[in-house]
């Protein structure tokens, strides 16, 4: 239980559906609808992300095979002191925080600081926002939390400036590999524009590797992966009411290695009509047609950090572990 002053210190705040933000009137689902009417089909990933989806995702963190959770969390526990030391004082933002556990590595060391800090962990999942909340603010004492509900989008959109001496705005577990090249770049752009001149931004990207390594990471034999790339077709069943259902569908993830990403596809197990009758939509599957649920990029330090200092954030150091398998590049707004 928390007490009086210590709920005074943790908010949850639900961001604004960008659907209602003026200018963009795009309706809800009209990226499934899209999506699913393309030649090549495809669903947005953030649709893995229901409450039961983000749990999946914590076990996909813990398995074997899936080396990037664990690479990152080193790297952090090696050099997240150095970090706190660099950008002193800040607020804490981060995107896609989940539960927050390798956040814990940075929060320590700031914590050390003994100064009051705020952390505002922003996450589309509710439920684990609230829950992992509540843990922190037991935990960590002098911490300020303010959560906001909401995707990444909504975030950049509605961020005000903030109050503290700087801002830091972190990106973890390589997420960012899951956009295209475009959404990409506008997204780095969207990131310099929040941020004011001298604030931080740190990015943590997957490295390229042989294929055998990547492609165990997201084809993990205890079928986590595959549960997880399932119950999207679940979670747009309720969302949406649709008809999908997981028995006739199969996970499978290939490298492709022109593109230097993972493709993660779900498989029709037979030709099938799905019905989403929010959406209006029905859609013809041909047998083993794939879907495109993910693509997970890899990066090379180089051209990530000519890109980071192309959008006006500068990269201050880059942290990686003993393979180079993962880094962690601390950028500086310089506009
Ligand atoms: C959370 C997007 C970084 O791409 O590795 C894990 C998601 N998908 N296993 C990734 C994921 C399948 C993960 N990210």
């Amino acid at each position: 239980m928390l007490t009086q002053l210590q709920t005074e210190q943790l908010k949850i705040e639900y961001l604004q559906p960008l659907e209602k933000v003026k200018g963009l009137e795009r309706s809800l689902g009209q990226d499934i609808k899209e999506g699913l009417t393309q030649c090549q089909k495809k669903i947005p990933s953030k649709y893995f992300y229901d409450d039961h989806g983000s749990q999946l995702f914590e076990q996909i963190c813990e398995l074997p095979e899936y080396y990037p959770t664990r690479t990152e969390a080193s790297i952090l526990r090696d050099y997240a002191e150095e970090i706190a030391q660099i950008t002193g004082i800040c607020e804490l933002v981060e995107l896609g925080s989940g539960s927050s556990t390798k956040t814990r590595l940075l929060l320590d060391a700031y914590d050390q600081q003994n100064e009051v800090f705020k952390y505002m962990p922003i996450d589309v999942s509710a439920g684990i926002l609230r829950e992992s909340a509540i843990q922190l603010k037991q935990d960590y004492s002098s911490l300020q939390i303010q959560g906001l509900v909401g995707t990444y989008d909504q975030a950049l959109t509605q961020l005000i400036p903030s109050s503290w001496p700087a801002r830091m705005i972190f990106f973890l577990g390589s997420s960012v590999g899951n956009f295209s090249e475009t959404d990409y770049e506008n997204f780095l752009s969207k990131i310099a524009q929040v941020l004011e001149r001298g604030d931080y931004f740190l990015l943590g990207i997957d490295l390229q590797k042989p294929k055998a390594i990547i492609e165990a990471a997201y084809n993990d034999s205890q079928g986590v992966t595959a549960n997880f790339n399932l119950n999207m077709l679940e979670h747009l069943n309720r969302e949406f009411q649709g008809n999908f259902d997981v028995n006739f569908f199969k996970h499978k993830a290939i490298y492709n290695e022109k593109k230097q990403q993972i493709e993660m596809y779900l498989i029709s197990d037979k030709a099938q009509e799905i019905t989403l009758k929010q959406l209006d939509l029905k859609v013809e599957l041909k047998k083993d047609e794939r879907i495109l649920t993910e693509i997970s990029r890899k990066f090379d330090v180089e051209t990530t950090k000519h890109l980071l200092a192309a959008k006006k954030l500068n990269p201050v150091k880059v942290f990686t572990d003993k393979n180079n398998w993962f880094a962690l590049i601390l950028c500086q707004a310089s506009q």
